[in-house]
């Protein structure tokens, strides 16, 4: 896996939204999926200005979502829907709904939620690019320790840091105990893969990313199985690497 390291974290997500921009230059129809969580708000946010200022159309993109918390929808802050809707798709003007597929995490039936986003992304091939974020566990999206690797979207019971986590996301108190979430196989099967760090309490899983060999008990190591993966760090996020 390739790692790029950058002074400051903004820096890093400038870069990181001019490579998505290329990308999308390069091909405009492209299946793009990106996290929710922090890591990559500056990042859209980048990439919402580029948009605004017509250097560069979403207009013949597609949209996945990573994940989502079971029992959440957009009305609650810090849902993955309300992350990606109000830092994103709602800010660029281009986009409308048919170009988006976003799990539904107050669905009654969550297999066929699974089935439905499994449908949308084999409709388009596989996707180009994906923006994830690293867990404080490894986990990418809600691909949490211990994962099988051979599942497209699924439904997942959270992983205890997961939970212990969770509660920087939301300012009222919810109660989460299951994810949906895209596969560690559609993460084999894109096309590119960008892992993103910053800050310091992100140094310890970068490190562990980096020197553990690729196994479910640390899903971020997977993505070195994955056709094209790189990471993206701040100094802060790589100050225990050699
Ligand atoms: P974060 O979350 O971007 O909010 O740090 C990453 C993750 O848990 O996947």
């Amino acid at each position: 896996m390739n790692i790029k390291k950058f002074s400051t974290a903004v820096s890093m997500a400038e870069a990181a939204g001019e490579h998505i921009i290329e990308l999308v230059k390069k091909k405009p129809e492209s299946l793009l999926c990106f996290a929710g969580g922090e890591t990559p708000l500056l990042t859209l946010n980048y990439l919402v200005e580029a948009a605004l200022k017509g250097k560069v159309d979403f207009g013949k993109c597609s949209f996945v979502g990573l994940d989502e918390w079971v029992g959440l929808g957009r009305e609650t802050k810090g849902s993955c829907r309300q992350t990606l809707f109000d830092y994103f798709f709602d800010r660029v003007p281009e986009l409308t709904d048919s170009q988006i597929c976003f799990f539904d995490g107050l669905a009654n039936d969550l297999d066929a939620e699974c089935k439905r986003v499994d449908e949308f992304i084999a409709k388009h091939g596989v996707i180009d690019f994906m923006l994830l974020g690293i867990g404080m566990n490894g986990h990418l999206g809600f691909n949490e320790p211990g994962v099988p690797t051979d599942k497209y979207c699924h439904v997942v019971d959270l992983d205890s840091v997961t939970k212990k986590v969770s509660v920087k996301y939301f300012d009222e108190e919810v109660n989460v105990s299951k994810g949906i979430s895209l596969g560690i196989k559609h993460i084999m099967e894109a096309t590119e893969v960008m892992l993103m760090a910053y800050g310091e309490k992100k140094a310890d899983i970068v490190k562990r990313t980096i020197d553990t060999e690729p196994t479910s008990d640390v899903p971020s190591t997977l993505a070195k199985n994955s056709k094209n993966a790189v990471m993206f760090i701040d100094e802060a996020a790589g100050s225990q690497l050699n």
